[in-house]
């Protein structure tokens, strides 16, 4: 090796070294030389980008062992400029953050924390959309890495068999009439122990690990998520809403059920029975009016 790559064999032995850091098996041998083992289960970014070519989400990535939030370390990079597709990823969040104000469980390795830059042009009243295209995106991501049936409840919420197992948060930047830009979070439970969670999300969250009954390598499901939110994301900025409307509608366990909406202030019980072309939820209350629903907490009671 040190003859093909023209540097000393101490050279080698720290180049050896770093990358066992890293999480990466390599095995030595004293005449053999090293034997590549096994890759690590860090999302450091080369394993990433090698699976997704040209995708243009993903194409930067900011990668880190701790954060707070990858939302704080994206916004900033937002604030400064980033391109669009910018991904921030971390090992671990000390201070992840859900919709609502709600905190983000994220233990180190066990799910996966990334926030993305987006820029589309947008009026803000469209924000809704995107994460109903990131919500198509982490279904297909979910399908084509594992043989499970996830399903989306409005507006962005990931459930496998009735538990929760990935969540979408989006911050925006913008003023009355202008998105600046978005900062797209998703917080997936990959290999997480539900039994480690604190009380009160265990009987309604799950992980993939726990529904397949076997570890997920994290490493190929982001790259997986980051291409099929590239399809999609184009699919959108080029022909608009309508177009995915129909793949969400697909793989949504919303419209058809008895749902409870609250929006912080009042609750209303009704039938969800469309999302229209903007987006928005549509429910029939229980006397036959039919409401728009913008921004609140949908729970699902019993599917008709
Ligand atoms: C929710 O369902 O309430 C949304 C959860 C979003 C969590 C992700 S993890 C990556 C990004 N960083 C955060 O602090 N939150 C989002």
């Amino acid at each position: 090796m040190a003859d093909k790559l023209g540097i000393s064999r101490t050279a080698i032995w720290k180049h050896i070294n770093g990358l066992r850091k890293m999480g990466y098996e390599i095995e030595s041998h004293p005449h053999n030389g090293y034997r590549f083992v096994a890759s690590t289960d860090l999302l450091v970014p080369e394993e990433i980008t090698q699976s997704i070519g040209n995708c243009t989400i993903g194409k930067r990535i900011s990668y880190h062992a701790e954060v707070t939030s990858t939302q704080d370390i994206a916004s900033k990079l937002a604030r400064d400029g980033a391109e669009e597709g910018t991904c921030v990823i971390a090992e671990k969040q000390t201070s992840g953050r859900g919709r609502k104000g709600r905190n983000w469980v994220s233990p180190f390795k066990d799910g996966i924390y990334i926030s993305i830059i987006l820029r589309p042009n947008l009026k803000p009243v469209h924000i809704i959309q995107i994460p109903l295209v990131a919500g198509v995106a982490m279904v297909k991501a979910i399908e084509q890495t594992t043989k499970l049936t996830p399903g989306i409840k409005w507006p962005n919420d990931i459930f496998i068999d009735g538990r929760k197992v990935a969540g979408i948060l989006t911050e925006v930047n913008c003023d009355i009439d202008t998105v600046h830009y978005v900062i797209l979070g998703i917080g997936i439970n990959i290999n997480t122990d539900i039994d480690t969670l604190p009380e009160e999300v265990k009987g309604i969250a799950t992980s993939l690990s726990q529904e397949c009954g076997h570890n997920v390598s994290r490493a190929k499901f982001t790259g997986q998520l980051l291409i099929e939110m590239g399809k999609v994301y184009t699919e959108y900025v080029t022909n608009g809403f309508a177009s995915l409307g129909k793949q969400w509608t697909d793989h949504n366990i919303t419209l058809g059920s008895k749902v409870k909406v609250n929006d912080g202030q009042s609750e209303i019980l009704g039938t969800a029975i469309e999302i229209d072309d903007d987006g928005f939820l549509i429910i029939e209350t229980q006397d036959g009016q039919k409401q728009r629903i913008i921004s609140a907490d949908v729970s699902l009671q019993i599917k008709e």
